[in-house]
């Protein structure tokens, strides 16, 4: 056999070799037997200078023609493969975007915290200020500047969670000292907040305070040792029970609709004077009486009154030129009231069942 003849059974075996090979691997082992360095065409090229001369011409050309055959078809084979392998790839990993997709849970906020968001929404649109004060208080915040005298039941470790006991560490305020005391306790109240503004802050002074206070009440129906308050404080020049009354009626319709009633019943609070507990209609059955507002028809839900001038006095403001009124909203009743909850224990369980309703 004449080496063109052997050239052309070669390049018939390269065509059958390259399309033979069904992948990459294969494809490569291919190039490498025919262009590998001891590839068969590469050998052909190497023969050339072996050839006699009038030989060359023409075989050097055709030798020529093979290798780059060679070479392009590779080039195509390995084009078709890369895209081949990406069909697949397209074919198997699709995600079809038009199916609904797996929904995360999106939670909400607790029904206690929504009430409370409610509550700060009403007076911050008459132009209170949110503000924040310290879960961990003196007994000088949380009682004595707050016109508490130093017997009252309220101090005892019946109705306190003490945290320190006449701390060490603690620097007692003087008037603390002076009874020897400086108690460190879960605040049982909110309304030392009031104390900590006016420390801060000089009048005009409209702020209310939300947050978390503690008493060593065991949880029942209307109890929880751990519940919500919002403190409200106005200071201001000439504010009277007028301005307490208005403003207080105001939140209550807010809160619970323009037909809802109210009623200023008297009370006694230290740190305000005169002072009383604000009851709204029951919801249930509309004032005329039912099991749900103990026949009374009517539900309380917060403590208020005129600012006590000894509690200005404490804080440094001139009751002769400043009068005010504080509040004190209760958060759970609010909210059981609001949603009708017969049991408050119910909005401290973390039940998803009860806490999906709200
Ligand atoms: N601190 C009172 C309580 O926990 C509620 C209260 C009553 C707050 C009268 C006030 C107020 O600011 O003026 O029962």
């Amino acid at each position: 056999m004449g080496l063109i003849e052997e050239l052309d059974a070669l390049e018939a075996r390269a065509k059958d070799m390259i399309a033979a090979a069904d992948d990459a691997a294969a494809l490569e082992a291919a190039r490498v037997a025919l262009l590998g360095k001891k590839g068969e065409i590469t050998q052909v090229m190497h023969m050339m200078g072996k050839v006699a001369p009038e030989e060359r011409p023409v075989l050097g050309k055709r030798a020529n023609e093979l290798r780059r055959m060679a070479e392009s078809l590779i080039e195509h084979a390995q084009g078709d493969l890369k895209r081949q392998a990406m069909q697949q790839l397209m074919a198997t990993e699709a995600v079809d975007v038009t199916l609904p997709g797996a929904r995360p849970t999106i939670g909400h906020a607790h029904p206690i915290n929504q009430i409370k968001e409610e509550i700060e929404d009403v007076f911050c649109g008459i132009g209170y200020t949110v503000e924040a004060g310290p879960e961990v208080e003196t007994s000088w915040y949380n009682f004595t500047a707050l016109n508490a005298p130093m017997d009252h039941p309220s101090r005892s470790a019946r109705d306190t969670f003490y945290v320190v006991d006449n701390a060490p560490g603690s620097v007692p305020h003087p008037e603390e000292h002076a009874h020897g005391e400086s108690d460190v306790l879960l605040r049982t109240q909110t309304s030392g907040t009031q104390i900590h503004i006016m420390e801060h802050q000089k009048p005009p002074i409209y702020a209310i305070v939300p947050g978390t206070v503690y008493r060593p009440d065991t949880a029942d129906a209307c109890h929880l040792p751990q519940f919500n308050q919002v403190e409200g404080l106005v200071v201001d020049e000439g504010i009277t029970f007028g301005d307490l009354k208005g403003t207080l009626d105001y939140f209550a319709k807010a809160m619970f609709g323009p037909e809802r009633k109210t009623r200023y019943r008297p009370h006694f609070f230290p740190f305000t004077e005169p002072s009383c507990e604000l009851d709204v209609s029951c919801h249930v059955c509309g004032g005329k009486g039912c099991s749900f507002c103990k026949h009374s028809g009517w539900i309380e839900i917060l403590g208020c009154g005129m600012i006590d001038p000894n509690v200005l006095v404490n804080c440094g403001v001139d009751p002769e030129r400043y009068t005010g009124f504080a509040f004190g909203i209760g958060v759970e009743r609010v909210a059981a009231l609001r949603y009708d909850l017969p049991d408050l224990r119910t909005l401290m369980t973390g039940d998803m069942r009860f806490l999906n309703q709200f």
